[in-house]
């Protein structure tokens, strides 16, 4: 059986969802805070879809649980209370503005960073949310704070 599989392997263990709350829940407080495979996340609910993230930002290890959501350029992100980074909630892409010093006249555009704070996957079955660490095999810069010797554990705080 697959769990008992899980159960025995660490690294399939680690790809399985974990239960973090009820959607009830969610949808009154909109954000939630939860641990999964000893990893701290943050989960989103705006807008009628969940979004679930590594908690620490991946500037400097800003508390994201404690941010803003705003739209910039049409797209909801999480703005750290720290610095002020903004992230898509949908892709963890960080977002600046960017002026054409050839043109400071010009309104300023929005661009990507490209991909920097981890994104995993919520799942809701039967009123209760699951998330399921993200697996990409890419570097992604959030996973500095969020795993080693800079991980912070809310519990530990
Ligand atoms: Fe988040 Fe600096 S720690 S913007």
């Amino acid at each position: 059986m697959d769990i008992d599989a899980s159960e025995e392997d660490p690294e399939m263990k680690k790809s399985s969802a974990v239960c973090v709350g009820r959607e009830e829940d969610i949808k009154k407080s909109e954000r939630m805070t939860a641990i999964v495979h000893d990893r701290e996340v943050v989960i989103f609910y705006h807008k009628g879809e969940y979004h679930a993230m590594d908690i620490r930002c991946y500037h400097s290890g800003g508390p994201l649980h404690l941010g803003d959501i705003e739209e910039f350029d049409g797209r909801p992100c999480i703005v750290c209370p720290w610095h002020k980074y903004k992230i898509t909630l949908a892709t963890g892409e960080g977002l600046y503005q960017s002026i054409d010093p050839k043109d400071p006249a010009a309104k300023p555009k929005w661009c990507s960073k490209g991909i920097k704070q981890r994104i995993h996957i919520v799942t809701v079955d039967n009123g209760n949310i699951y998330v399921t660490l993200s697996n990409e095999p890419f570097k992604c810069d959030s996973d500095f704070y969020a795993t080693g010797v800079f991980k912070v554990i809310k519990s530990s705080s």
